[in-house]
């Protein structure tokens, strides 16, 4: 057994890190901050020897940005001088109030939510909100109009068919998605109780940059993976949901920010837990919240406002895509992108390999390759680049805490393959 580090050490925080490494000298995390020095989640303190971090183009849960990482490995044992972690605090603390509010104040400042709209945590995913959401706000005869786009549209329309009145208002499927619908396309009812979109499918690879004309019906998007990626108007929408696994934090939480008169028209006899004012009305607190989520998603807030907010993340993500779609393009079409262009996401970028190569490579053939380039990719660090196991094909996903560096990596790794 090795020496052991004194049960106090001067440095808390640090004790897992001493006793593993107590031969080494102190590094650059060592120094850093007492538990009471509040500081800002900006850089990371890690050093290259303290960790190998892969290169993560994972869909989600997704890569999180590491000076967060650090902040919780900081907090984790003593949280800011409660002589607690997050995890085991009550949630009904003066503590865990203050994050839970600062976690929502900080999603309002940098998504520029006004009062009229309520954010709240709540668990169950994405998928929870393709119930919940036509649980509370399907009116009597009025249908739910869906623009049907991909895989996790699919999944929302499976639950609207267990019995509430819908209707597919666009669809892309006999174009496999790969692209979304053009405006004239789009036939909405004039009484729908709400317009389903999913801003970003991930699976798919699309993205919508220009919102529908909705008419008078409130648009209810599944932001799962393109929330906080670039501005967006919220006042355009009803509902916003995300699950919280690829911009925003940790799998365990769901974002979901929701006009207040929308929350009131749901039938006080639903199940308590699945009504919005449910929510609403206790501040995400009814019940146990996923406290270390909610937590991770406030330290993963501060770390984008440091980073220049939502403009700034527009940004970064504008760049990573340029970037790789670039590469793809330029390839001469050993790599292809099936999506059309102006539909292509900037979160989730799906490709095939040597598709095209002289005309000539068979599905099987092309499978073969896309398993080597993701094994040989895997191996040079580059992690998560095979597609969805439903399309097949590579799909690199983008996320805000994505570094310019990795997507970098992946191009030169790209043009040597
Ligand atoms: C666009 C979209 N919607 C919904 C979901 C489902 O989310 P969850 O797994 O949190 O239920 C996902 C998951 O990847 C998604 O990408």
């Amino acid at each position: 057994m090795g020496v052991r580090t004194p049960l106090f050490s001067s440095q808390p925080h640090l004790l897992f890190w001493e006793a593993k490494n107590e031969s080494q000298p102190a590094t650059a995390a060592a120094e850093c901050h007492s538990k009471e020095e509040i500081h800002a989640v900006k850089h990371a303190t890690v050093s290259a020897r303290a960790t190998k971090r892969a290169l993560n183009f994972n869909a989600g849960p997704g890569a999180l940005p590491l000076p967060v990482l650090e902040r919780i490995r900081e907090e984790l044992l003593d949280w800011r001088g409660s002589g607690m972690s997050v995890m085991e605090m009550s949630h009904r603390s003066p503590e865990f109030d203050s994050i839970n509010a600062a976690a929502e104040q900080k999603l309002r400042n940098l998504l520029g939510i006004s009062e009229d709209y309520a954010v709240i945590f709540v668990q169950g995913g994405g998928s929870m909100q393709f119930t919940m959401a036509p649980m509370n706000l399907c009116l009597p005869v009025k249908p739910i109009d869906v623009l049907h786009t991909g895989a996790w549209t699919a999944k929302a329309i499976g639950e609207l068919k267990k019995g509430f009145l819908h209707h597919i208002a666009a669809s892309t499927e006999p174009e496999k998605f790969a692209r979304l619908p053009r405006p004239d396309e789009m036939k909405f009812s004039p009484d729908a109780s709400y317009v389903h979109i999913c801003t970003n499918n991930t699976i798919e690879g699309t993205q919508w940059t220009t919102l529908p004309e909705t008419v008078n019906s409130p648009l209810v998007a599944d932001m799962s993976s393109d929330i906080a990626s670039r501005p967006v108007d919220v006042k355009k929408f009803g509902v916003i949901f995300a699950g919280a696994q690829k911009n925003l934090g940790p799998s365990g939480v769901t974002v979901v920010i929701i006009r207040k008169d929308l929350a009131e028209r749901a039938d006080k006899n639903l199940p308590t837990l699945l009504q919005y004012r449910t929510h609403i009305k206790e501040k995400s607190l009814y019940h146990t919240p996923p406290a270390f989520a909610v937590y991770i998603v406030g330290l993963v807030l501060e770390w984008i406002a440091s980073e220049g907010g939502i403009r700034g993340m527009e940004k970064r993500n504008d760049a990573k895509a340029s970037l790789l779609y670039g590469a793809i393009e330029s390839s001469g079409g050993f790599y292809s992108c099936p999506v059309e262009k102006s539909s292509r996401s900037k979160m989730n970028v799906v490709f095939r390999v040597a598709g095209g190569a002289a005309g000539s490579a068979t599905a099987q053939n092309m499978e073969t390759i896309e398993k080597k380039f993701s094994a040989e990719a895997a191996a040079a660090g580059l992690v998560g680049t095979p597609g969805h196991r439903s399309v097949g094909g590579m799909r690199v996903s983008l996320y805000n805490a994505v570094e310019h560096a990795a997507v970098e990596a992946l191009t030169s790794f790209m043009r040597e393959f």
